[in-house]
């Protein structure tokens, strides 16, 4: 199936790894210019280089950190100035925050501000473009909302779930889609470093999933792609799990 994407401008944040560099490859190699954002820019330019000789257009490598206030901006100026538009909005940086219940507000805030505020901030430096050529595709990458206990990534997630569904109601007309795509457990730096270190706790785990593994993240890429698509015009507002049957709710 031809997705339709070719020649289209997409920013993927946090694309140095895991689940964000899967979608900045899925996206290239449709024909999709990218400009690709993270803070490691040893790892954007191996991005670049393993997407140039797979012959998928070169990415314009943005090394910015998200938390900063005027990130935003950034984003769209180089953005613009190396393409002339921004089609695609792939809002992916984040990441789980299990913290005690009682923790200060630092701890909150910081979780707040990249997996809400940065995620906010960068679609509506990026929209108007979006309204004035009447099309655009919006992804927010998110995540569980059962949480199992207290996560400042989950309570900022379900702000973005919160916002994106209202949001999908004002900008549908111009034509433009905004989604969010939950992961379950997907293997990247945060899951196999951090969450689940070893085979023996990823193993605990997956007696969960029904089917009974964690995900690659080009499970969620090649949906992410379709998502993203001219095809996929008619789906918007939505929060689509990619989880192996993880999540209960129905
Ligand atoms: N993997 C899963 O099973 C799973 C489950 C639920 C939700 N998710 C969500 O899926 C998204 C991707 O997760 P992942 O598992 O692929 O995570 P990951 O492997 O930890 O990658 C996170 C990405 O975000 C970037 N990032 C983090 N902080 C940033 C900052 N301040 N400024 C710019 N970039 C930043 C990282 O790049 P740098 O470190 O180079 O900046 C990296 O590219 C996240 O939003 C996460 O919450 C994942």
């Amino acid at each position: 199936m031809d997705l339709e994407l070719r020649g289209k401008v997409a920013v993927v944040t946090g694309a140095s790894v895991g689940i964000g560099r899967e979608i900045a490859k899925a996206l290239a190699f449709e024909g999709v210019q990218t400009a690709v954002v993270a803070r490691r820019a040893n790892l954007l330019a191996t991005l670049r280089e393993e997407i140039e000789r797979a012959g998928g257009p070169r990415p314009l490598a943005l090394p910015i950190d998200l938390y900063g206030p005027d990130t935003a901006p950034r984003i769209r100026d180089a953005a613009l100035s190396a393409y002339g538009r921004v089609d695609i909005l792939i809002n992916n940086a984040g990441g789980s925050r299990t913290i005690p219940w009682d923790s200060p507000d630092a701890a909150w805030d910081e979780s707040f501000s990249l997996n809400f505020t940065a995620v906010r901030r960068t679609t509506q430096a990026l929209l108007p473009g979006m309204i004035e050529r009447r099309w655009g595709r919006i992804l927010c990458v998110t995540g569980s909302a059962e949480p199992s206990t207290v996560n400042a990534a989950v309570a900022a997630k379900a702000g973005v779930h919160a916002w994106a569904k209202g949001l999908s109601r004002e900008i549908g007309r111009h034509g433009i889609t905004i989604n969010c795509l939950a992961p379950g457990r997907i293997h990247s730096e945060q899951i196999d470093m951090r969450l689940h270190p070893t085979p023996e706790s990823q193993a605990e785990f997956a007696r969960n999933i029904p089917l009974g593994y964690f995900g690659d993240p080009s499970d969620v890429a090649f949906f992410a792609a379709f998502l993203c698509s001219p095809k996929a015009r008619y789906i918007t507002g939505e929060r689509i799990h990619v989880d192996g049957g993880l999540h209960r709710s129905v």
